[in-house]
């Protein structure tokens, strides 16, 4: 019988890329997702859909029949959040990842792709990041995504369950529809479309590593044959400023940006940049797409919402 692989948070911005993925390479897939922060309608319908929560211990064991690998995508995901409501953040993103794990071992499913992120390192000592740098997380969200890498780590010497942990850096694309909308390139392309003043930190000085939504769920698929206990970071490996994302969005809309100055922000580091070399080095992995073609598909997609929106 065909093996399924299941995708946690496959409604939401980047698991639904992760499962179209998958349904495109062929592979039986199901979904889970409690909605909320994610839409149904982003579900590949290829994709098998099951509704509620990686933390319904009875659900999640049912849920897991049939399946060999896990990609777990579900989280609680928007960092400023996170410091009003950090016991609902490590409940989520630890208390209920691990009834997914246990789960997963009662099950006897041994293969887990996880989530991590850039919010793990926190303020880096060096640019680019490499895998080993020190980790001192500055926010409740990097602190809990951190904690959760560590439990799949033990979770491997001692279970036997193998695991892959991706630390995105910025990702950005079509179908960032998270509510309330938090992240700048979605922020900033619908100010530009509405033609309102665009809102900026930190005035535009820090430095990101924007990686393209469609090649982070290529790095999803890249990683499975891979054993044992993995970390990698998942960036283009180049940084930008912000004001250079900004000068992009304003040649792709054709439409001179008006800048609103927002000032300073908690739990922003200055400069985030990944060093990818490791991916590179064991599955060949890269981001191939660049900024300025991965804004533009970015820009006509919400131009597109946008647009059905007023009809
Ligand atoms: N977007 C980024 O830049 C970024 C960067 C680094 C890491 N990440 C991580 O990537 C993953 C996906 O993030 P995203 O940007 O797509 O966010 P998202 O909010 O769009 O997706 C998360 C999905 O998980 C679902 N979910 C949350 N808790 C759940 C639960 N208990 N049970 C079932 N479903 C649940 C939500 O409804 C949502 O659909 C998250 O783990 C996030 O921490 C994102």
């Amino acid at each position: 019988m065909k093996k399924t692989v299941l995708v946690t948070g496959g409604a939401g911005f980047i698991g639904s890329w992760v499962t179209e993925e998958l349904c495109n390479l062929g592979r039986s897939v199901r979904v889970i997702d409690n909605l909320s922060f994610g839409f149904r309608k982003f579900v590949d319908k290829r994709a098998e859909f099951i509704n509620g929560s990686i933390g319904d211990r009875k659900l999640i064991e049912d849920v897991l029949d049939g399946v060999d690998t896990v990609m777990h995508l579900a989280a609680s995901s928007i960092i400023k959040f996170s410091f009003n409501k950090p016991e609902e953040y490590f409940e989520n993103n630890i208390t209920n990842a691990l009834v997914l794990l246990e789960a997963m071992r009662k099950k006897g499913v041994n293969k887990i792709v996880n989530s991590s992120s850039a919010a793990i390192y926190g303020e880096p000592v060096s640019i680019p990041i490499e895998e080993a740098d020190p980790k001192e997380p500055i926010t409740p969200y990097g602190a809990s995504k951190l904690s959760f890498e560590n439990i799949l780590s033990s979770y491997y010497h001692s279970f036997g369950i193998e695991s892959v942990s991706l630390r995105y850096f910025n990702a950005y694309g079509p179908r960032d529809e998270q509510q309330p909308t938090t992240r700048a390139v979605p922020i900033w392309i619908r100010q530009i479309l509405k033609g309102k003043p665009v809102s900026l930190y930190w005035k535009g000085k820090q430095v990101r590593d924007y990686v393209f939504v469609k090649d982070i769920a290529r790095a999803h698929t890249a990683v499975l044959p891979l054993r044992g206990f993995r970390v990698y970071n998942i960036g283009s490996g180049d940084g930008v400023l912000m004001t250079d994302i900004l000068q992009s969005l304003s040649k792709i809309s054709e439409k001179k940006i008006v800048i609103q100055d927002m000032g300073e922000r908690k739990g922003d580091p200055k400069k985030l940049v990944a060093d990818i070399s490791r991916i590179r080095r064991d599955v060949g992995w890269i981001a191939k797409t660049d900024l300025v073609s991965g804004l533009r598909e970015t820009y006509e997609y919400y131009e597109s919402v946008y647009k059905s929106n007023l009809r």
